[in-house]
């Protein structure tokens, strides 16, 4: 475990301070203890109720057919459409005129749209959508700013069978063909940008680019106007969102899908330099976040105002901005742009105005408003919040302490949630009203999940100890594959202790009460700011710079975004290394492959880099060195004068 990365090896130990949950919440608690109980004693009578939540069209045969592990099947049999048990049931339902999503654009300029809009702007779009000729199982790939329409886009997609393959904006043009060309999706869904940090930030331009690159193997691209800047336009190709979609009927009849029909592809970064769709189905999916939206955060449909503050772009906004939320009627806020714009307690103000109760964010964001200052958000009202909520990397104790007091008035529960792009909703996290949370630690498996924390040999770890999180039953919102690679899901998640037993890629440690602690990647994956970036994708971004002859990447702990990109890269013979313009030049190399996410901290020229006999590269000394640290053993080193040389690199050292 020497290679484990992340700030919870940080933590004091277990046994601190624990916060019991405030009683009023726990008597109201739409989930008690006793559904720990009902799972232990039927795992998949327990996942069967949780579906029951949902409207099926078709009832199921068998909740489960694990009978080719690693490949599961859910709910077989059984028919629903996503986009209706989100939308239109509530509506069918007399909820009409509650309201979806409170919008705010980071402007200032806001939509309020109520369950009966989102309805008829799903079936316009859904009708646009197949004016363009897109059918069930094709994918869209969509590329927008936090505006409704990216809600409106997916929703349209789930209601006609349609896979969304939503790329994040903070990616390039690059980074969008390579996905679009994986997906080999037709349509592309984007608009002339969006707002961040007080101005427009365009995104057609990269649509346009990544288009050229890939010839005609996108047959439309339609385009929200946000922003009103230029856009260049190619015609018989590019469709304006207010002349096609706003011109469709607002009916459209939805029919219902297999429960194993894909739903959506997310990319995400592995170890390797070509990032993974993970695939996504519909009623195992659907019934997972919603019921663990439902039991984390304990939605009350009548009276929270419900708030996830990420990006679309990222699973978590598409299980707990979109899907979770909307199954569960959910009245949710959605921000377009940055918590600093136009002053540093514009979360705050959002918070008092619309009088949110239950917020999710990430642990950097949180670091961050501590940098800030305690006195930002004490300029505002924020005692409406009755629970908080963390998500992305495991959060620092004191970040978990600061935010329950100055966030949360000391009054609300923090759920620390565990999960990943792959297991589409929470695993790991405490029940508001039951656990007994503890700073800095996710605890428990929510019921029906079953975790464990296991050493090199598969073997369950003595409390006290450290080894790596799995996870050693099929769960309903579980991935079902690599789009297009079987064999690397296989590979990458299912081979290490069997093809029945997931290894989530996560250190983990277990405490005297059996709590869970994750303490960050044992792979090759960096987490920065709550995003998933692979060493080895930086790596041969740089890589393919005319000037590198070989680079090595690594997550070095920071203070504010958990792990920061530092980069060692070795030049070619004949290369001139122009010191500062070459660093930068770079990193504006790395920005256009990958996107912005990926431009490292650090990017420091060496003559030499740390290898084994074998030829790998020893990224733990590499980190010990941009960490500042002494280093550790060198002894398997070909040569370890190689730290000394790059030591002598580093500012600030002798
Ligand atoms: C990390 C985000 C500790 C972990 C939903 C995981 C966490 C990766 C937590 C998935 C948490 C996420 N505590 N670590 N509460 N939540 N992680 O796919 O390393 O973007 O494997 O999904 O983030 O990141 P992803």
């Amino acid at each position: 475990m020497s290679d484990t990365q992340g700030r919870g090896s940080t933590s004091p130990l277990p046994g601190g301070d624990t916060f019991p949950p405030p009683t009023a919440l726990a008597e109201a608690a739409n989930v008690g203890a006793d559904a720990y109980e009902r799972a232990a004693a039927d795992r998949l009578g327990f996942w069967a109720d949780a579906a029951r939540r949902l409207e099926w069209a078709q009832q199921w045969d068998e909740v489960l057919d694990w009978s080719n592990p690693p490949f599961a099947k859910w709910f077989v049999g059984g028919k629903l459409n996503v986009a209706v048990n989100c939308v239109d049931r509530h509506v069918a339902a007399g909820h009409g005129e509650q309201v979806a999503y409170h919008w705010v654009g980071e402007p200032g300029d806001t939509r309020t749209i109520t369950y009966a809009q989102l309805q008829d702007a799903v079936c316009q779009a859904a009708n646009a959508l197949t004016s363009l000729g897109v059918q069930a199982g094709d994918r869209v790939a969509v590329y927008l700013p936090m505006i409704p329409e990216a809600v409106v886009t997916m929703l349209a997609c789930a209601r006609i069978g349609a896979v969304h393959m939503v790329v994040f904006g903070g990616f390039s043009s690059d980074a969008l063909a390579s996905r679009i060309t994986d997906a080999d999706a037709k349509v592309v869904v984007t608009a002339d940008g969006g707002y961040r940090r007080g101005a427009p930030s365009a995104l057609k331009p990269a649509v346009d680019e990544a288009l050229t690159k890939l010839g005609d193997a996108v047959r439309s691209v339609l385009v929200v106007r946000r922003t009103g800047g230029d856009v260049e336009w190619t015609e018989g190709r590019d469709v304006w969102w207010h002349e096609l979609v706003d011109a469709q009927p607002t009916t459209h009849a939805a029919q219902a899908f297999d429960a194993e029909h894909p739903l959506y592809i997310m990319y995400t970064s592995g170890t390797t330099a070509k990032p993974k769709g993970i695939l996504h189905t519909s009623g195992g999916y659907l019934t997972q976040v919603a019921w663990s939206h439902h039991a984390v955060f304990d939605l009350k449909p009548d009276t929270d105002v419900y708030w996830t503050a990420a990006d679309v772009g990222w699973v978590t906004g598409h299980s707990y901005i979109v899907y979770g939320p909307l199954a569960n009627r959910a009245t949710s806020v959605m921000y377009e742009g940055t918590p600093e714009t136009p002053h540093r307690g514009r979360w705050w103000e959002i918070v008092q105005e619309y009088g949110v109760t239950v917020l999710y964010t990430a642990p950097t964001t949180i670091r961050t408003f501590m940098k800030w200052g305690d006195d930002v958000p004490a300029g505002f009202d924020l005692s409406s919040l009755r629970l908080l909520g963390s998500v992305g990397e495991p959060i620092n104790p004191e970040a978990w302490l600061w935010y329950h007091a100055n966030i949360g008035g000391g009054r609300c529960p923090v759920v620390d949630t565990w999960w990943q792009t792959e297991t589409g909703g929470h695993m790991i996290t405490p029940l508001p009203g039951v656990t007994a949370t503890k700073p800095g630690s996710a605890q428990v498996p929510l019921p029906g999940i079953s975790a464990r924390v296991v050493d090199e040999a598969g073997e369950p770890i003595e409390p006290g100890a450290t080894g790596y999180l799995v996870l050693t039953e099929p769960w309903p919102s579980m991935l079902r594959t690599i789009w297009g690679d079987d064999d690397r899901y296989v590979d990458t998640y299912w081979s290490r202790y069997g093809k029945t037993v997931y290894f989530a890629g996560d250190g983990a440690k277990l405490d005297e009460d059996g709590d869970i602690w994750l303490l960050g990647r044992v792979d090759d994956v960096m987490n920065v700011s709550g995003h998933r970036i692979s060493t080895t994708e930086v790596e041969s971004a740089l890589v393919s710079h005319p000037t590198v002859a070989e680079a090595a990447v690594v997550g070095a702990t920071d203070a504010t975004t958990g792990q920061g990109i530092v980069a060692f890269v070795i030049l070619r013979g004949n290369a001139v290394d122009s010191g500062d313009e070459l660093v930068a030049e770079l990193r504006q190399h790395v920005r256009k492959e990958i996107g912005p996410i990926a431009s490292p901290r650090q990017i420091m020229v060496v003559a030499e880099l740390p290898k084994t006999r074998s030829g790998k590269i020893m990224r733990r000394l590499l980190r010990d060195v941009a960490e500042n640290r002494e280093l550790g053993d060198v002894t398997t080193l070909t040569d370890s004068s190689v730290m000394d040389l790059i030591g002598a690199k580093l500012p600030g050292t002798p």
